[in-house]
């Protein structure tokens, strides 16, 4: 049985007050002791020295939403893999759809980030998933296939163990549009597919595939419930203490 793992990504909302407010939110909640599930919180860059500080001796763990390919080097405004560590960090979020679009990062950028992420010990939550346009064309698998070959190159049979798969088709992120349990399931099942091809039964049964896109309260559960679903990339919802522990608690 593969335990689920819910991670949050807070993008970019919540400066250090805030932080520190929410935070102390979810960590004082009573039952955190008893979560079913492993937590991830990704907060921004600034805070989390902080929130290092916060979570010590709880159940929550700390990921980063970015990070650069170099190690160190003439990238003004960037931040590498070992400042990540240094903070705290044991997770970086890597291809995600908003870097993929807003900040034109390519397969071939995010498998740097991601081989580089590796070779610091950072856990990559490596992000996949289609547009509308293209479920419309009916081509979802093959994008997610590409992702999948491209953002993976030459990621090896130790790697791919430090790796989360984050299933997130683009329009569901933000748009309140889930994909239904079935539609998501189907991707997990394809994704899991995909890598029991390329490492083997074993592996690919031990690694999670998280889904998200608008996953809030009230749809949590169904979609968690899913055999190929191992837990959620939430965004929106888990910026409100109440509604990130409402996630957890479904699961
Ligand atoms: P929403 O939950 O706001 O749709 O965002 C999902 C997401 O992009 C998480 O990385």
């Amino acid at each position: 049985m593969r335990k689920k793992i819910i991670a949050g990504n807070w993008k970019m909302n919540m400066n250090l007050p805030e932080s520190i407010s929410l935070i102390s939110q979810i960590k004082n909640y009573n039952g955190a002791k008893t979560f079913k599930c492993d937590v991830i919180l990704c907060p921004p860059f600034t805070s989390l020295d902080t929130a290092r500080t916060l979570i010590k001796g709880s159940v929550f763990q700390l990921g980063a939403q970015n990070m650069h390919a170099a190690e160190s080097g003439a990238f003004t405004g960037e931040i590498s893999a070992s400042m990540l560590k240094s903070v705290g960090c044991e997770y970086v979020i890597l291809g995600h759809s908003e870097r993929r679009t807003l900040f034109n990062e390519t397969d071939n950028i995010i498998n740097k980030k991601v081989l580089s992420a590796l070779s610091s010990n950072l856990k990559p939550i490596f992000c996949v998933g289609e547009t509308l346009e293209e479920r419309k064309k009916g081509i979802t698998f093959d994008i997610v296939k590409r992702q999948m070959a491209e953002g993976l190159k030459e990621v090896d049979l130790y790697g791919i163990k430090n790796i989360i798969i984050a299933y997130e088709p683009v329009w569901a992120i933000g748009t309140g549009k889930t994909a239904t349990p079935a539609q998501a399931e189907e991707v997990h099942a394809f994704i899991r597919s995909l890598l029991k091809e390329s490492f083997g039964q074993d592996i690919s049964e031990r690694i999670i595939i998280q889904y998200g896109g608008s996953v809030k309260p009230d749809n949590a559960k169904e979609i968690l419930h899913q055999p190929n679903v191992d837990g959620a990339l939430v965004g929106g919802a888990c910026i409100k203490a109440e509604s990130f522990l409402e996630i957890i608690k479904a699961c």
